[in-house]
């Protein structure tokens, strides 16, 4: 089901919420979205810029993708990889959001190499965090995959750092309150400026976390940052599981 809820208007355009069952639907509905807006974005400008989210839910939207059934149909060849962030930490490390990614998906696509930019967590976080911010470069990104903690950060911009909603720089370097401590993040600036900014939300862990930053997004001073991804032009939606919905304001059905 996708609606628009009431409660979670901002000041841009408000969210499209997907509210799936299962994890299962929900990853193949999100797939189908991100296949088709690379295609969209390879058609129009002839390449997609694409940011990863981190962490363990979008490992299975990244197997859903290399799925030949989506995969052939996705311009690999014009596809330039980002992430959203990354743990300072080597990229053969357990940790890392580039090894996670490469494991689930882009060792089984033809991506050119170099058509890979992955945050260089071995090394010093601000050097890391410049050479990055280099390769992102100016020019909005054409998706941002997003995940969100229980403590309701998203990337790597985590609650209480009181300079987040005004830093605008489009990459920064942050503390995580959990290991790995130091982090290379886009900063609000540069997932505010995507044409599409996508949030995986699932299981019941992030039910509460998740209804606060519904409440959140109808404020000019939201205090989560994942409630702070607004984007200016671009579309913003939600993918949720019913577990993770559970605590949602009634959410309308969309028209
Ligand atoms: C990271 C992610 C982070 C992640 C949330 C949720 O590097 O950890 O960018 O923002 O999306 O912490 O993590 P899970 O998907 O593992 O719950």
């Amino acid at each position: 089901m996708t609606s628009q809820p009431t409660g979670w208007t901002s000041s841009t355009m408000a969210p499209s919420i997907h509210r799936h069952a299962d994890p299962v639907a929900l990853y193949d509905a999100a797939a189908e979205m991100v296949a088709t807006h690379i295609r969209q974005a390879a058609e129009a400008r002839g390449a997609c810029r694409l940011a990863l989210a981190g962490g363990s839910t979008p490992r299975p939207l990244y197997r859903r993708l290399s799925q030949p059934d989506l995969a052939e149909h996705i311009p690999w060849k014009q596809l330039d990889v980002f992430w959203a962030d990354e743990r300072c930490v080597s990229p053969e490390h357990e940790a890392s959001n580039y090894r996670m990614a490469q494991e689930a998906l882009l060792d089984h696509v033809p991506i050119p190499a170099g058509q890979i930019h992955r945050i260089q967590g071995e090394i010093e976080p601000l050097r890391a965090a410049a050479h990055y911010a280099d390769l992102v470069g100016d020019d909005p990104l054409d998706m941002v995959l997003l995940g969100m903690g229980s403590d309701g950060h998203t990337a790597s911009l985590f609650p209480d750092t009181p300079e987040l909603g005004h830093d605008i720089r489009r990459v920064v370097v942050t503390r995580s309150p959990v290991p790995p401590i130091d982090r290379v993040s886009l900063g609000l600036t540069a997932i505010n400026a995507a044409r599409l900014v996508v949030f995986l939300v699932v299981g019941p862990g992030k039910a509460a976390p998740l209804a606060e930053v519904a409440r959140q997004l109808a404020s000019p001073a939201p205090r989560l940052p994942a409630a702070m991804v607004r984007p200016t032009s671009g579309a913003l939606h939600w993918f949720v599981d019913d577990a993770a919905a559970a605590e949602l304001p009634e959410l309308e059905v969309e028209t």
